[in-house]
């Protein structure tokens, strides 16, 4: 792996920029621009590849070779794109299956963007001509920094269901389950008489009368995020072998859910990902958590935000403007969770297509003169001040298990409550550690959990192969874990673990749920809660779904108020080897949950690096003996937060800090503490 510092050691800055849209006078302005801005990289030709090449045989590099000798000259890097993102009309001409297909067998047209099957062999062959041509032409190029694989794979067709798809399909599970009996007991075909006895007879799980087989549903997911995942590679092996010194990555999206990032992040030198939160929708934990997630996806390191909006999209069907100080503050909130530096789509807004009305660095004004413009100079001028926080790293006490196999497999058909979403059941509980201060690091349900003090596995429904004995033995060992209803169900083939729920997790957790009691979407239950902490124990209300639970040595910590399990446990907690687990059959309300965490993060003796009032955000990073504290104010007033004994250095403004520090609405503070 190449580290994305092996050219540029600052805060990485810039956005997207397409000067294909433009004519070569205005590339002179942009540069002016970018420098005024502190603009240091941009990313270059991600929707180029029309007029990179004119038709399968003819190339056109002349523009971008000037491009690049300019970026050059003004001391801006490129994050130089492979451009497949958007294959040239020609190709849906003379390759017709190049395009997808969906569900009901209906093929895609050409004329928008991301119209490519993942399996088709025009595709892959013609895109990795393409990127050979690249590498070959700009491998010694003094701007380049940083390869852009494609964009965003997956973001408007993750799926595919066309012919080429559906026989790599089949290559796909006779590698994974050898026989055919092994698939058909897998995926349980025994069942509404689905049983194969040939490899040709299985499909993509196109349109059908009702529920698909859920094995079958799951492997066609895992299928397409490998797929995808090819696709990506195909690029990546020409690159590195091309340019072994020179980092490459392609841009997530968060929780996005079609593709498993865990497993394409071993394959990126570096995470950079996508962040549009809606602007005016107030402090975005939901942002909060998928930095974190992007941080955790390459155990810690430094991630990139490859692009957020300066102002507003185009693509909601209302888009406000992120008012005066947002986009300063969010780009914070950024880099306190570990990001290495904050880009944009895109520099330039665009004149024509259908991202006119998307927010750049540079309006249609065309100048420095927009209040837009300003805040991005600003920005851009302050975090050349932060190059000593490059390379620091979060240091989480607390993970929250999390992992895409899970999120497929509970979110299939047919399911006791179908408003069980998980990213929402991870959000219930990262919420109020987020507002309470509390690092946090995602960890797959198999990964390494030595290093935290506590453990949240919300809805856990699939326990594979490992799971069971990891979490047993993180807790015998003395660590605390929290999970929730409607988690140890499922093997990795979607087929329930016999044995009384939640079968592998039960003698962890010291009980068995006997029933699985989903509400109605506006019924609720109470929970009363004794026992927990005293400012904890009283009365809540309790949603979405009831676990009927009889204990098998775990203490009930709150019981439900009514129904036909009146007075039986909601909330409980088990002795396990030398730490404890915690279990909740419900969905407490957010004060409940809020409560709940923080006594179980008090036992653990897990702490805020700063005290805050809500709605400030305090996060840190850590460097060799350095610790940068990172103090956000969302509130619409001013705050005061109480600094800890020393003199501090403040690096955005450069003074010296002590005593009381005083942070404006939208305020940023960055400081290094006094060792
Ligand atoms: C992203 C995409 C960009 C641009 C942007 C608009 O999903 O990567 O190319 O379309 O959205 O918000």
């Amino acid at each position: 792996m190449v580290s994305k510092n092996a050219v540029l050691k600052d805060m990485f800055y810039g956005g997207d920029y397409n000067p294909e849209q433009w004519s070569e006078d205005v590339w002179q302005d942009d540069m002016r621009l970018m420098k005024k801005a502190g603009v240091n990289i941009v990313s270059v030709g991600i929707f180029s590849w029309a007029v990179l090449q004119t038709s399968p045989d003819t190339y056109d590099f002349g523009w971008l070779d000037r491009m690049m000798d300019l970026l050059a000259q003004n001391g801006i890097y490129a994050d130089l794109a492979t451009a497949t993102a958007s294959p040239p009309a020609w190709m849906a001409r003379h390759y017709p299956d190049s395009l997808p297909v969906d569900e009901n067998g209906v093929r895609y047209s050409q004329g928008a963007r991301q119209h490519y099957c993942p399996n088709s062999k025009a595709f892959r062959l013609l895109a990795a001509k393409l990127v050979r041509k690249l590498a070959e032409r700009y491998k010694h190029h003094p701007a380049l920094a940083m390869w852009h694989i494609n964009n965003e794979y997956g973001c408007h067709i993750s799926r595919c269901y066309c012919d080429q798809c559906a026989a790599e399909f089949r290559v796909w599970l006779q590698k994974r389950y050898g026989t055919l009996d092994e698939l058909n007991a897998r995926w349980g075909t025994n069942f509404w008489s689905q049983k194969y006895y040939d490899w040709e007879e299985i499909g993509l799980p196109r349109k059908t009368p009702t529920y698909p087989n859920p094995g079958q549903d799951l492997d066609y997911a895992r299928f397409m995020s490998d797929s995808l995942l090819e696709c990506y590679l195909t690029e990546y092996r020409i690159l590195r072998e091309e340019t072994p010194g020179i980092p490459i990555m392609t841009n997530f999206m968060g929780f996005f859910k079609p593709l498993d990032y865990f497993e394409w992040a071993k394959h990126m030198d570096v995470v950079t990902w996508d962040s549009y939160p809606e602007p005016t929708a107030g402090i975005p934990v939901g942002a909060a958590m998928a930095h974190d997630l992007m941080r955790s996806l390459k155990g810690g390191e430094p991630f990139i935000l490859m692009e957020q909006v300066t102002s507003q999209v185009n693509w909601r069907r209302h888009n406000p403007v992120k008012r005066p100080g947002v986009m300063r503050l969010w780009s914070y909130q950024t880099v306190a969770r570990g990001g290495d530096g904050v880009m944009f789509f895109q520099w330039r807004q665009s004149r024509a297509g259908a991202e006119k009305f998307h927010g750049a660095m540079v309006s249609h004004t065309g100048d420095e003169n927009s209040r837009v413009y300003r805040e991005v100079e600003q920005l851009g001028n302050e975090l050349k001040r932060l190059t000593p926080v490059v390379g620091s790293r979060v240091k989480a006490k607390v993970a929250i298990l999390f992992d895409w196999h899970n999120w497929w497999a509970l979110e299939l058909s047919s399911k006791p409550n179908w408003d069980v979403r998980y990213v929402e059941q991870i959000a219930h509980y990262y919420k109020p550690l987020f507002e309470q201060n509390i690092a946090v690091d995602f960890v797959q349900p198999t990964g390494d959990l030595s290093g935290y003090s506590v453990v949240f596995a919300p809805t856990l429904y699939m326990v594979e192969p490992g799971v069971k004995e990891n979490l047993e033995s993180y807790v015998a060992g003395g660590g605390t874990l929290l999970t929730t209803f409607f988690s140890g169900m499922v093997d990795e083939n979607d087929r329930i673990h016999l044995g009384g729920y939640p079968a592998p997790l039960r003698k962890l957790l010291g009980l068995t749920v006997e029933e699985l009691d989903p509400m109605l979407p506006e019924q609720t239950n109470r929970i009363v809660v004794s026992g927990l902490a005293p400012e904890a124990d009283g009365e809540y209300e309790c949603s979405l779904w009831a676990d009927v639970i009889r204990l098998e040595g775990a203490q009930a910590l709150a019981a439900f108020a009514e129904d036909f399990y009146a007075g039986g446990p909601a909330v409980t907690v088990n002795a396990f080897g030398s730490g404890k687990a915690y279990y909740v059959g419900t969905r407490g309300e957010e004060s409940f949950t809020s409560r709940l965490v923080a006594k179980v993060l008090a036992d653990a003796g897990v702490q805020a690096p700063l005290a805050a009032e809500p709605g400030v955000e305090v996060q840190c990073r850590e460097k060799e003996d350095q610790r940068f504290v990172f103090v956000l104010n969302h509130l619409p007033r001013p705050a005061s937060i109480t600094l800890p004994a020393g003199e501090h250095r403040e690096l955005i403004g450069g003074e010296a800090l002590s005593g009381t520090l005083e942070l404006a609405p939208n305020g940023v503070a960055v400081m290094q503490l006094a060792p």
